[in-house]
This record gives C-alpha cells, sequence and structure tokens, in this order.
C-alpha cells in the first residue's frame, strides 16, 4: 500500500523523507518521490521502481530546504510509471500534493479544470487533486486544500506543501490513515507510525474529516469546516516490527485477517446486480469473443494453480465450456494443442513466475487470446497477456499466498458469470451468484472471529508428522491448498486428495497418528464424504471436519469439527480455505517454524 512521509523543521528534509519512504518499503510500491521547498522554489525528484531509483537521482545531490514530503505509491490506476509517481503539482507547478486513495469524481473535475485551460500529465486522480488546490488557491494553502476537499468524492490520506508558503505542511485524512509526529521543535505526517519511531513516539492520530496544519512553530488540527479542534497526544507502544505487521506477529497472519477487505477490493467495480452479471472489460473480450471461445486453459503454478482448478469447476459448471487446468511448468514443455478459438488463462500473484510467463508467451506463439489474473500492477505477466483483471489484494509479503488465493478465485467467479449469463445463465442465477459473492467478505469475517477455535485445534495437532487433507469436488482442489499450506510453513508433509480416491491406496497410511482434514460442508457429496470419514474413523484415524452448522451426524464422528457459513457450493472453497489457512498458521508458529519466509521458499519463483 502507499506510504506517506512529510517534514517541516530546522534539519535538511531530503534525507529525512528518503529514510522514513525506506521504513515503509514493506508496505509494497512500484515507485516513489519527494517534494522539497528550497527557498527559492520547490524542487520534485521521482522515478518508478524501488527507492534506489530514486537514490541515483539523488546522487548528484540532495535537494537543501527544510520542508519536503514524500511517497511510495503502489499503483492501483495508472501504470507503476514515472510520470504516474507522486508527488504532483498544480498547473502552477508551485504547489506539491501526495495521496493515498481514490478521487471518485476525478474524471469530472479533470474534465471541469481542463475546459479551465489546465494540462494534465499523469493519469492519476492525485494531479487532478493537486491541480484543483491550485485553481482554488488564493494566498491561504490551508483554505484551498479545504475548499477542495469539499469537491471531491472518495478516500484520501494526503500531504501538501507549497513554494509560496514555505512555513506550512498540510495534511488530510478521510479513508486512509494518517497520523502527525510530534518531536523537538520539529513535526512529521505519515501514514503510519514506522518512519516517525526513530525521531519521536508522541503521534496525532488523524481522524476521517480532520486536517493538519503544521508551522515551524507547532501544529493545529481542523476540520473542513472548523478552524481548529482538540486532539489527544498518544504515545506509541509498537515496536518498528509490530507496526509494520499492523499489530499482528506475522505478514500472514495480517493478511489472512485482511481477506474480507481484500476480496471487498477484488470485486470492486465488477458486479453488475440490476443485469445479473459481471463487468470484465480489463479482458479486453468483447461478448462476442467471450460467445466464440470454444476451450479454455488455465496455466499457473501452487497457490494459483489450485484457485486455477476451482475456476475449471465454475466456468465448466455454469459457462458450459471445456477447461483444462495445466501446471505451468508442463505446459511450457508439452506440445499443446490450442489455437485462436482457445481462451488461455494465466493466474500469478507476483506477475513474475518463470513457468506461468512461459506459458503464456507459448499460448500466444500459437494463437491463443490470453489473460491474467495478477495481482501486481504492471508486472510483466499483466504487460504481456492481451487482457486481464487485477486483483486488486494490495501487497502479499508473506511467502505463503493467502488473500491472493481467495481474490483469484473471487476474479475466476467475475470471468466465468461473464461467459455463463452470455449463454445458458439466466439472470435470476446470475443475481443469486452476485449475491453469494457479496455476502462472502462478511462470512469470512465471521470465521476471522473464531480464530481461537482454530489455534485450540491446532494444538492438538503440532507434533504431528503426516497429515491428509480430503474434499470432494470444488472442495478437492481447497484441500490441496490447505495440505500446501500446512506442508510450506510447517514442513509436516500433508497431501491433499480427492476423498473418494482414499480407498485407492493413501487409507493404508491410516493410523491414531495420522490427522485427517475432511472438508465437508453441506453440498451436493455431503453424504459421500461421511462415507469417507466413516471409513477413516473405522481404522483409528483422528478426524477434523469442516462443517456447516449443525451437521451433528460429522460432529458426532470427527474428533475436531469447525463449522463454516453456507454459501453455494462453486463458492464454497473461499470459506474453507479460511480455517485451513488459520491451521497451518497456528501449527506452524507452535513449532517454531519462519512464517513469513519458510526454509528454501521464494515469494516469487522468477527461475525455473
Ligand atoms: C503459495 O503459498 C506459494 N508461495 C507458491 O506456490 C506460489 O503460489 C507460486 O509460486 C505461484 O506464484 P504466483 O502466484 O506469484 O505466480
Amino acid at each position: 500500500m502507499c506510504g506517506i512521509v512529510g517534514y517541516i523543521g530546522p534539519r535538511q528534509a531530503a534525507g529525512l523523507l528518503i529514510e522514513g519512504l525506506r521504513r515503509m518499503e514493506y508496505r509494497g510500491y512500484d515507485s516513489s518521490g519527494i517534494a522539497v521547498v528550497n527557498g527559492t522554489g520547490l524542487k520534485i525528484m521521482k522515478s518508478a521502481g524501488k527507492l534506489s531509483a530514486l537514490e541515483q537521482q539523488l546522487d548528484g545531490g540532495m535537494p537543501s530546504g527544510t520542508l519536503g514530503i514524500g511517497h511510495t505509491r503502489w499503483a492501483t490506476h495508472g501504470a507503476p510509471t514515472t510520470p504516474n509517481a507522486h508527488p504532483h503539482t498544480d498547473q502552477s507547478g508551485h504547489i506539491a500534493v501526495i495521496h493515498n486513495g481514490i478521487i471518485e469524481n476525478a474524471g469530472a473535475i479533470r474534465k471541469m479544470l481542463q475546459q479551465r485551460g489546465h494540462t494534465f500529465r499523469s493519469e492519476t486522480d492525485t494531479e487532478v487533486l493537486a491541480h484543483l488546490i491550485g485553481e482554488l488557491y488564493r494566498g491561504s494553502l490551508e483554505e484551498a486544500v479545504a475548499a477542495a476537499l469539499r469537491e471531491v468524492d472518495g478516500a484520501y490520506g494526503l500531504a501538501i506543501i507549497s513554494e509560496d508558503e514555505p512555513g506550512v505542511l498540510v495534511a488530510a485524512r478521510k479513508g486512509s490513515p494518517l497520523l502527525v509526529g510530534v518531536g523537538e521543535d520539529e513535526w512529521f505526517v505519515a501514514s503510519d507510525a514506522s518512519p516517525l519511531l526513530e525521531h519521536t513516539r508522541s503521534v496525532v492520530y488523524l481522524d476521517d474529516g480532520e486536517m493538519a496544519v503544521l508551522s515551524r512553530d507547532g501544529y493545529r488540527i481542523r476540520t473542513l469546516e472548523t478552524a481548529q479542534i482538540e486532539k489527544p497526544v498518544n504515545q506509541i507502544e509498537w515496536d518498528l516490527t509490530t507496526i509494520e505487521r499492523g499489530g499482528y506477529a506475522h505478514f500472514m497472519l495480517k493478511e489472512i485477517c485482511e481477506q474480507p477487505e481484500s476480496l471487498q477490493n477484488t470485486l470492486r467495480g465488477h458486479l453488475l446486480e440490476e443485469e445479473g452479471t459481471s463487468r470484465v472489460s480489463g479482458l479486453n473480450l468483447s461478448d462476442d469473443d467471450l460467445k466464440g471461445i470454444e476451450r479454455i486453459v488455465i496455466t499457473a503454478c501452487g497457490t494459483s494453480w489450485h484457485s486455477a482448478l476451482i475456476g475449471e469447476y465454475m466456468l465448466e459448471e455454469m459457462a458450459r465450456i471445456p477447461v483444462e487446468v495445466e501446471y505451468a511448468s508442463e505446459f511450457r514443455y508439452r506440445n499443446p494443442v490450442i489455437d485462436e478459438r482457445t481462451l488461455v488463462i494465466g493466474i500469478s500473484q507476483s506477475g513474475e513466475t518463470a513457468d506461468t510467463l512461459a506459458a503464456i508467451r507459448e499460448a500466444k506463439l500459437r494463437g491463443a487470446r490470453t489473460v491474467g489474473l495478477v495481482n501486481v500492477v504492471g508486472s510483466t505477466i499483466a504487460r504481456e497477456v492481451d487482457g486481464g483483471l487485477y486483483l486488486h489484494a494490495g501487497p502479499e509479503v508473506g511467502v505463503a499466498s493467502t488473500k491472493a488465493f481467495t481474490s483469484q478465485v473471487a476474479a475466476l467467479a467475475l470471468v466465468t458469470l461473464r461467459i455463463a449469463r452470455l449463454r445458458d445463465l439466466s439472470i435470476l442465477q446470475g443475481r443469486e451468484f452476485i449475491h453469494a459473492l457479496q455476502a462472502l467478505p462478511g462470512q469470512i469475517q465471521e470465521i476471522l472471529n473464531r480464530s481461537a477455535d482454530v489455534e485450540r485445534i491446532a494444538e492438538r495437532f503440532t507434533d504431528t508428522t503426516n497429515a491428509l487433507y480430503l474434499g470432494r469436488g470444488v472442495n478437492f482442489p481447497a484441500a490441496l491448498e490447505g495440505a500446501l499450506k500446512m506442508k510450506e510453513i510447517s514442513y509436516i508433509h500433508a497431501e491433499g486428495y480427492p476423498a473418494a480416491e482414499m480407498k485407492h491406496g493413501p487409507i493404508a497410511l491410516i493410523d491414531e497418528n495420522m490427522p485427517v482434514v475432511f472438508i465437508a460442508p453441506h453440498d451436493a457429496v455431503h453424504q459421500k464424504i461421511v462415507s469417507n470419514i466413516e471409513e477413516v474413523k473405522a481404522r483409528g484415524g483422528r478426524i477434523i471436519a469442516l462443517v456447516n452448522d449443525g451437521d451433528a451426524e460429522i460432529e458426532r464422528l470427527a474428533d475436531a469439527t469447525f463449522t463454516i457459513p453456507t454459501t453455494l457450493d462453486l463458492l464454497s472453497p473461499i470459506l474453507t480455505i479460511i480455517p485451513l489457512q488459520l491451521f497451518s498458521y497456528y501449527v506452524a508458529v507452535r513449532r517454531g517454524c519462519n512464517v513469513d519466509q519458510p526454509r528454501n521458499l521464494a515469494k516469487s519463483v522468477t527461475v525455473e
């Protein structure tokens, strides 16, 4: 997520800003920049890529000045290019703005300003806001900012400076965190506490609708309407590491718990309830193109391959299109039968996985249309496919993929819905699917609220050396994903299997030392899985079962059960995977494993 830092005081600002931005690198970003007021004007330096690219620009010497702002950008709208990097200036070039959030009515404001002769250099909503502030400037930066914010809709965390007011730094918050750091005769603003800790632990947290006006002899908190309000000064108790994880013990737990929000962000703007369909214009495929698809190949690796398997069930069940799911590492070396009537979907959180990238290039070479379901904006796969959907799940720092998985399944649901409604799916079925999707974030939160129940189950299985994960239908891929989570962070040998397959070999493994996790929602094959549970029970296996509320039959058979809310069968993996993510996390923590950076693993496998 984007990072904001600002400074006003007796010291040179540039170095402090760069150091502050470095403290926020963990948030994930793809461009950065600073603006400093240096007595003769406004000096802006910015660059795509990592902070090191910005620092190369500064090698020629840091701009002097004791007032400045800095930003790291995680691109959501507008590619991660230097022109799109923050800070952005107004038409006059005297006012610099950095911004976290989204200005929803930026398009209309851009048009209005263009009619007044404004010209824009970027694709960003932030530049529009800078121009609006400039347009409303009548000698007071804080009043111009207040006036502009009364005209915008959306979410923002802002820091603004002007070369015409070298003793003022204005900040504002609505929907995106911002706090003021109170130092010794120096003041800071930041999007989280991490860049402040080395300077001060005294902070003022802004609330939505509030502004801060920092000057060289103090700060004042106000709202858009009132000139001053009183706010308490708080002391930061957390250490730097805890702050970077948002108060969670590990990035993985933070990202598991972000899934209500990340799923909402994936779905945002794509659900067309009236028509019972989805908007997926990013695929760059017309409805006629989508109707003309005869076959779909989904290619990916690891967790992304598991979400692809769920996509196969969705697309074949709802859109009635034959689908094949291919390991990218296999696909790229096979001689696959694909042509221009085949749609190849590449799924990748990082957008940089070498095998998936190679598979997509192979598919393009053979004339297939390619789309990507990717989290990292501007990544190689996102740039090379013919179209796609960004997951908007936010940076995923933990090596074990969690929120990206549920967002990938949601993105596959959006693609499925669009195609299915062009074929046999009725408007009512489409609306039912949409309502189920809309309910998922709240249902995930309901599961997360009962994390302690999962932790208690994990305590009983910390010393196990093996585990089987069994599921049927669309929850067979969920079993694979749950097993992968356990494997990769706790180093327990866990295997996922279709529940019915157990009889064809793995049942030989069952004894009192073998925990068996059953994913058993009340779906179309529920009774079948009850039989599988009885087979394991009869051989002394220890059974952990994920069930819907009131499943007394399985609760009687299992050693431990965890209930999950009810949703449509095809969407149930988005819910069943949550307790499995938590289960692997709690077991791994108890085993003293490095949860965020497991041994031997990389977050993005950019080599074969
Ligand atoms: C999942 O927990 C792993 N980190 C790994 O399997 C990952 O899903 C795989 O390497 C694919 O990565 P991608 O989604 O970035 O392409």
